[in-house]
């Protein structure tokens, strides 16, 4: 091993073993960005332009239907999944959930992130099989350079149960509240989504992804040389599906037609996108799409995805769904697990390839 490698490694040992994230490099005075974030230069010479365009990832408007109003119903289904296959991502508007619920979401997991550093650190693990951890980059010994963000997780991937005495006092019931929310959010979406797949309304629904699922919150501290890293690296969600909510500082952009685009904060809007298993198990339907989220000087910015990703445990077989595949359609993945699928996750960095893993004749 180089000198610069053995130093690159004690620098991300001496970060991590403070148990104080990003946020504590900047209570402690930091100016500049460490070495251990700085992207290569062969990083930045391998990036994709940002676009220019005015043009956004769909935006739905969930608004006064409902499951009887079946014109509606099919008509907000098709839109679903055009856009699914055509962005990976969509905005929903008026989906019903109070905006109180939103906003108190944003402001408690911004007091977790900021308060004092002894509070936080007790909670501080990369054991990611409990409940309630509290970590800065969970690839940290694998990336190539780190992120600048810091993350909580609450989540039930593994023991299939909330347990609210798992999660701090500071934020407790805001996270009880917003999960029970994002959780009916998330038949509904499931159920469009098999609807404008032309199956029956509950397919989706019966992967049982909902069985496991992981709330992030992602705090991204303002970044004093923005240029030099990001707020997470380029990447697919592993997970089935993803719903997020994102404060109004922006910052995320997903990879359409090759360029960056920015997904302009709507407030009180959620932002939905399919990961790498609904891909797998739409046979290429829905798409697993690319994206990432610059670092910039103004924040923290903050955002909270939940990750649908079934019941670790589980027996269950995935595979793609037997009505979307055909002899001119043959399956393009392999049957997973839950198991699988997340025992990948883990094994790798954030950015590197996911699904290709999967692929009938994949020789990864
Ligand atoms: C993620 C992610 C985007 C964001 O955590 O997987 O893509 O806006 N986050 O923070
Ligand atoms: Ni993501």
């Amino acid at each position: 091993m180089s000198d610069s490698e053995c130093s690159r490694i004690d620098d991300l040992k001496a970060f991590d073993e403070a148990k104080s994230g990003v946020q504590g490099l900047i209570e402690s005075g930091t100016t500049t960005v460490p070495t251990i974030f700085v992207r290569s230069t062969e990083d930045r010479s391998k990036d994709f332009d940002t676009c220019v365009e005015n043009i956004s990832v769909p935006v739905l408007d969930l608004a006064n239907f409902s499951a009887n109003d079946d014109n509606r119903t099919t008509e907000v289904a098709k839109e679903m999944v055009s856009a699914s296959k055509e962005w990976g991502f969509f905005q929903v508007v008026n989906h019903g959930i109070p905006l109180e619920t939103l906003d108190k979401m944003i402001e408690c997991g911004r007091m977790f992130h900021e308060q004092d550093a002894e509070a936080k650190m007790k909670y501080y693990s990369r054991d990611f099989s409990m409940t309630f951890t509290y970590v800065s980059n969970h690839d940290l010994y694998k990336s190539t350079s780190a992120n600048w963000r810091d993350n909580f997780y609450f989540n039930t991937t593994f023991s299939g149960k909330m347990d609210p005495q798992q999660l701090p006092s500071i934020c407790k019931d805001a996270v009880l509240e917003y999960v029970n929310q994002i959780l009916k959010l998330c038949d509904r979406v499931l159920m469009l989504l098999s609807i404008g797949l032309d199956l029956k309304p509950e397919t989706l629904g019966e992967l049982e992804i909902k069985k496991g699922w992981n709330l992030g919150c992602n705090y991204y501290p303002a970044c004093p040389e923005p240029e030099l890293t990001l707020g997470a690296h380029g990447h697919a969600d592993t997970n089935f599906l993803t719903i997020l909510l994102q404060d109004q500082i922006g910052g995320l952009q997903v990879l359409h037609q090759n360029k960056w685009v920015n997904v302009n904060p709507i407030y009180g809007a959620l932002i939905v996108n399919i990961g790498d298993a609904l891909q797998m198990v739409s046979n290429d339907q829905l798409k697993s799409v690319y994206h990432r989220v610059i670092a910039k000087n103004v924040g923290p910015r903050i955002s909270l995805p939940l990750f649908f990703n079934g019941l670790f445990s589980s027996k269950k077989i995935y595979g793609p769904i037997k009505e979307l595949i055909s002899e001119e359609n043959p399956p393009i993945y392999k049957d997973f697990t839950i198991e699988e699928m997340m025992t990948y996750f883990f094994s790798k960095s954030l950015d590197d390839l996911g699904i290709e893993h999967f692929k009938l004749n994949s020789i990864l």
